[in-house]
């Protein structure tokens, strides 16, 4: 039961992305605030992950149905022992034509410099590296453990030497928060080959106190950006894709605007998100996802049932959570019930 798959919404899976896991030595407030994942907060235990064969062996189903790009998230997905084993595993996977699979890494960098190598050499593509300010008072401050910004830019440093790219930055903005940094941010990363895309602050899970006027609209972002450079609009370069691109007019690169709050990009979501658990999640705001870790450690089931398990999930697919958010207003749509945290599925 394998071929390609589309959802109720006519949209085909092509993007899956692995959380290796859910523990992160970061404490952002806008993902696992301090208050909430304290010492005395319980991760999963360790026999609860999937192990890496188990990963491996669900990317293949999926990758028969037409997943062309993977990417790991955590959490910090360099806090998993030996992930590099993982994506010397992954890197083998083909697609139905043989092609390889395009293997990327969502990581907040501060384990790049030591892990680039490593990386490159088990088959890693390129990274993409989070981080919210250049100013080390106001990122210590969101990441809430006294991180500094000098070993994240190591860090991607020694990522661009090891050929670990294109690299891109992503920065949440939170309004009132670190907005005083998108034009040093966009300074520095200007003529340097990295990808800088700014994130609306969104209101995923259930912890982070989200509200509307936190948000800084990509609008305003924009012209806060046009006050100093001149930009203009790129094409997307793949279908489905989270940012709008834009680039600098004298040729210094470009950069990205993902504005899941103001202009929700559900309507060619073609992503699945895999837990550290095994559960298979087909929003990122999602209230349940569909166990697969149950079926992978069944005996009695093999690979086309559990391919067969993935297509019912896909095909039965409709959700839109930012698109009818945003038709709603401000307000969310779901109140009520818990959504999934940001730090157990992934970005
Ligand atoms: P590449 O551009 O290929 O590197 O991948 P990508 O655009 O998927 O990038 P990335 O994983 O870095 O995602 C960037 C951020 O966009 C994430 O951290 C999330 O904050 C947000 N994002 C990604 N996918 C979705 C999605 O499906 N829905 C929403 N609402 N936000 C998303
Ligand atoms: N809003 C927007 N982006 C978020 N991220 C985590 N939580 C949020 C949120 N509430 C981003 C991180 C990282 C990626 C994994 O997701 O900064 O870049
Ligand atoms: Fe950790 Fe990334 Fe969440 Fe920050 S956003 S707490 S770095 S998983
Ligand atoms: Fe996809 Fe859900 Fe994000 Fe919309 S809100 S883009 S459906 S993950």
């Amino acid at each position: 039961p394998t071929g390609l798959l589309g959802d109720v919404l006519g949209r085909p899976l092509r993007d899956l992305r692995i959380s290796v896991t859910d523990r992160c030595n970061f404490r952002c407030s806008y993902c696992m605030p301090k208050e909430v994942f304290d010492k005395h907060y319980e991760f999963l235990p360790h026999a609860s992950l999937l192990s890496f064969e188990e990963i491996t062996r669900l990317t293949r189903a999926f990758v028969a149905h037409g997943v062309q790009k993977l990417r790991l998230t955590g959490g910090e997905p360099l806090l998993r022992r030996h992930i590099e084993t993982l994506i010397e595993m992954l890197a083998r996977l083909r697609t139905p034509t043989g092609a390889p699979l395009d293997l990327t890494l969502t990581t907040n960098g501060s384990l790049l410099a030591r892990k680039a190598r490593a990386l490159k050499d088990a088959g890693l593509q390129r990274v993409t590296v989070s981080l919210d300010a250049l100013d080390d008072a106001i990122f210590q401050r969101m990441n809430d453990v006294g991180f500094p910004v000098a070993e994240v830019l190591t860090g991607i440093e020694a990522a661009q030497a090891v050929g670990l790219g294109p690299i891109k930055v992503n920065m949440v903005v939170k309004r009132g928060t670190n907005e005083s940094q998108v034009l040093p941010m966009a300074r520095h990363f200007r003529n340097s080959g990295v990808t800088l895309r700014f994130i609306e602050y969104m209101d995923v899970g259930a912890t982070n106190g989200w509200r509307m006027d936190e948000v800084l609209p990509s609008a305003q972002l924009l012209d806060l950006l046009r006050s100093e450079f001149e930009l203009k609009p790129l094409s997307p370069a793949a279908p489905g894709e989270t940012a709008e691109r834009w680039a600098y007019a004298d040729g210094g690169g470009e950069i990205g605007l993902i504005s899941s709050v103001t202009q929700a990009f559900c309507g060619d979501c073609n992503r699945a998100r895999l837990s550290t658990e095994g559960k298979l999640y087909t929003c990122l705001f999602a209230h349940r996802g569909h166990d697969l870790r149950a079926l992978l450690r069944d005996p009695d089931i093999g690979d086309a049932q559990l391919a067969g398990a993935i297509a019912q999930v896909w095909n039965g697919r409709s959700d839109r959570y930012s698109q009818l958010r945003g038709a709603a207003g401000a307000e969310t749509t779901d109140a009520g019930e818990r959504r999934v945290e940001m730090h157990y599925i992934g970005g």
